[in-house]
């Protein structure tokens, strides 16, 4: 039997692929971090919601206008069976979301503090892991003008997406797996990451927002964009540097607003907006949701 070829002039086929991971988040809201030995009591009831960097950046580029496909996996409990439901909902094609017999979904612990920010555990199930042969799999299947996928997933994950994408854009996110390495950045047309990461990748204590963009630019991808909080973003390509303010807003939770951003940003990047008019939409979709009340 041949290969199914799909119709790349589709009106279903997505405009974006996203490969990755989904999780449940469990979110408490605390007046302080706890202190080591002592209960600290939560601010307001736990609540339970669709989460992981993935899902988020599916449900955000869907938002956004782009046909979205998630590849990722959860498990065969009840809460595999919510992550698929809040897909479906905002309209992200669920038809590569495997849920995986026997296993558990991956649970997030996020405990957010009055500054907004947030301190979070990833419970991660090993099983639920992609593994290379999914992601080639979906890849000969599926065709997308642009592919986003997380580098820190297992190395031979990321490897199939390099080899097997067949993408105009292929943009990366995040820290990659040591194993991995730096060099994984040229083989990229754009690399997000948020200040934090920067600094990582860059084995520093602190990354200045533009100067991390610049060098991480260097390191091969056709563009790079940090952002950077209450900042804004940077981007650095051959062109230019710059910085993209955000507007001021009261923020309560900034969990997610990296996702926001990079959902945003590759649904206007498919849809064919230059580089920066993309960044300054992104910077004011993710701004204007963590400043909802
Ligand atoms: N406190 C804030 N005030 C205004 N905008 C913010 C704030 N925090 C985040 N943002 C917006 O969200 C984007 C991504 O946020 P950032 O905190 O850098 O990512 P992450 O979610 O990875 O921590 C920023 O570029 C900015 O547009
Ligand atoms: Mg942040």
């Amino acid at each position: 039997m041949t290969d199914y070829q799909p119709d790349e002039t589709s009106p279903s086929s997505p405009q974006v692929i996203v490969v990755g991971r989904a999780n449940i988040d469990i979110t408490v809201r605390t007046p302080q971090r706890p202190q080591p030995g002592r209960t600290t009591f939560a601010s307001a009831p736990a609540t339970t919601t669709a989460g992981g960097k993935s899902l988020n950046q599916a449900r955000a580029a869907a938002g956004a206008g782009a046909r979205t496909t998630l590849v990722a996996n959860a498990g065969t409990d009840e809460w595999g069976t919510f992550l698929q439901r809040a897909l479906t909902d905002a309209g992200v094609d669920v038809s590569y979301f495997q849920l995986i017999p026997s296993a558990p979904t991956g649970v997030a612990i996020v405990e957010v503090t009055p500054d907004a920010e947030n301190h979070i555990v990833l419970a991660l199930s090993p099983a639920t892991e992609l593994t290379a042969d999914q992601v080639r799999d979906a890849l000969r299947r599926l065709h997308a003008p642009t592919v986003l996928t997380q580098l820190d997933l297992p190395p031979d994950a990321v490897h199939a997406v390099l080899q097997h994408h067949r993408a105009e854009t292929l943009i990366g996110n995040l820290v990659p797996h040591p194993t991995l390495g730096s060099a994984v950045l040229a083989a990229l047309d754009l690399f997000v990451c948020n200040e934090h990461e920067a600094a990582a990748i860059l084995g520093r204590h602190h990354a200045e927002p533009t100067t991390a963009a610049q060098e991480l630019h260097k390191l091969g991808p056709r563009a790079a964009v940090v952002t950077a909080g209450a900042r804004g973003a940077a981007y650095s390509t051959a062109e230019r540097t710059k910085l993209v303010p955000a507007p001021h807003v009261h923020a309560t939770d900034t969990t997610g607003a990296g996702d926001h951003f990079l959902g945003t940003l590759t649904a206007r990047l498919t849809q064919n907006t230059p580089l920066g008019q993309a960044i300054v939409d992104a910077v004011t979709v993710a701004t204007a949701v963590i400043g909802g009340d």
